[in-house]
């Protein structure tokens, strides 16, 4: 027993003599260069024993599933760490808080599903890229990133690449607390729309990539955000599937306005309807006049329906006329029966008058009245 423990201590000792000074097994550690390298290695996990000189570490290619705070105990001197192409699927409370210098950090290409909402936390608020780029297992993360990009102190946070993540939609206010932030990465995802406080937040953002997405158009809403970020001098549209109806007329009328910050606006195309495909969406400002005649045409859709009225009520009007003809031998008959009807009355009238007239009669016929 007491030698099992002995054994222990001393394995201990050797341990953490070989850690400081020497390299993790299956790791290439560079003194001079202050950097270490275990790439695709078929680690499991971080090694232990990682050099305390260490400012640039590359863990990458690995199989590693979850990180947490133990796995970077005493690495002060880390600016750059790279965790990309790991399989990493959850990301821990703090895992990050050891790595008291951090300011790059690179979780590129994992299978995140689970981020803790402080889980990028660095204590004194170092970090000044993270790169999550096709970090995410789908969309349905996004609530975690949100969640963490909101809690993990990110108030010096620069640049943010959230390329090729799927997402769909991004929640209210996700970066609400990256202030400092200056390039904001989105390319490369499903985004349909951006609306009202999508951007909140962004102060100091140059930079908005939004190439290759699904945006449709960008309603009135979506520009207006656009708009209200003070700062950004560089928003690129590209690549996304731009339709041309008069829905558009917004953002084309906005993109011939804002030609200074758009910096590919000269490249944006229409790419439906079919008809429309490749036409410049800045040319399709022009597609305002199309829409606008339209509304004109409505009026004179409207004349034309006048017209076409006019028409079908002249058109009852002859039907009418050529009954009345054909039925002509009828209605002389009628009339005829009504002149002579008119003529038993007319004489019958005559008659009486003349029966008035005689003297003698009228004293008969008043006698006959009374
Ligand atoms: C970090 O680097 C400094 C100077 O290069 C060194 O003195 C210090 O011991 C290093 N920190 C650790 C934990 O090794
Ligand atoms: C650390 O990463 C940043 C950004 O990726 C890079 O500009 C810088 O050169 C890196 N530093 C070292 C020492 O590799
Ligand atoms: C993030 O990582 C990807 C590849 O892993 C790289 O192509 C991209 O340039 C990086 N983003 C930034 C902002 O450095
Ligand atoms: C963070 O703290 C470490 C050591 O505590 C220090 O070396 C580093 O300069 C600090 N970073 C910032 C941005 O203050
Ligand atoms: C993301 O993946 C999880 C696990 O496979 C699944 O349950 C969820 O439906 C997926 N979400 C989306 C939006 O595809
Ligand atoms: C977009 O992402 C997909 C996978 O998410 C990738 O295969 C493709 O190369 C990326 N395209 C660009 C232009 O980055
Ligand atoms: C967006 O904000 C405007 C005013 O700023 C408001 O009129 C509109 O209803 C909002 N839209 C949504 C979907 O919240
Ligand atoms: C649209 O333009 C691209 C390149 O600019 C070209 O490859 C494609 O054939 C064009 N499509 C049509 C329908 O003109
Ligand atoms: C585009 O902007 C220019 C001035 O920058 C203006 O003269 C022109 O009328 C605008 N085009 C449309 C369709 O509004």
């Amino acid at each position: 027993m007491l030698e099992l423990a002995q054994r222990m201590v001393f394995c201990a000792l050797v341990c953490s003599v070989y850690a400081r000074a020497s390299c993790p097994p299956r790791c290439e550690c560079s003194e001079a260069a202050h950097t270490v390298k275990c790439v695709s290695k078929d680690l499991r996990s971080v090694p232990a024993g990682i050099p305390g000189y260490t400012r640039n570490l590359f863990i990458t290619g690995n199989h590693i599933g979850r990180i947490g705070p133990e796995c970077f105990q005493g690495l002060d001197n880390v600016t750059n760490l790279s965790l990309s192409n790991n399989r990493i699927s959850e990301v821990e409370s703090h895992t990050f808080a050891g790595l008291r210098s951090l300011r790059y950090l690179d979780l590129s290409n994992n299978q995140l599903t689970s981020i803790h909402p402080e889980g990028f936390s660095v204590h004194n608020h170092s970090l000044r890229e993270l790169n999550l780029s096709r970090a995410l297992y789908n969309h349905s993360a996004v609530t975690d990133l949100a969640m963490s990009l909101r809690w993990s102190s990110l108030g010096s946070l620069q640049v943010l690449d959230l390329s090729g993540n799927g997402l769909i939609f991004l929640p209210l206010h996700i970066f609400a607390q990256l202030g400092r932030l200056r390039r904001l990465q989105l390319s490369n995802n499903s985004l349909v729309a951006i609306h009202n406080a999508t951007f909140r937040g962004l102060e100091r953002l140059e930079e908005l990539d939004l190439t290759f997405n699904t945006l449709k158009s960008i309603p009135e809403e979506g520009l207006r955000e656009l708009d209200d970020l003070p700062a950004a001098s560089r928003l690129l549209l590209g690549d996304n599937p731009f339709t041309c109806t008069c829905a558009i007329e917004p953002l084309a009328l906005w993109l011939n306005g804002s030609r200074g910050r758009v910096r590919d606006a000269e490249g944006l195309a229409c790419a439906f309807p079919p008809d429309m495909r490749n036409v410049s969406l800045l040319a399709a400002a022009d597609l305002t006049l199309g829409c606008h005649q339209r509304a004109a045409g409505a009026d004179l859709a409207l004349q034309t329906s006048y017209v076409f009225l006019g028409l079908v009520l002249g058109l009852v009007g002859l039907v009418f006329l050529f009954v009345l003809y054909l039925n002509r031998k009828g209605i002389k008959k009628r009339v005829n029966e009504a002149r002579d009807a008119c003529r038993e009355v007319w004489e019958g009238y005559h008659y009486r008058y003349e029966m008035d007239s005689d003297p003698r009669l009228s004293q008969v016929s008043s006698c006959a009245d009374a």
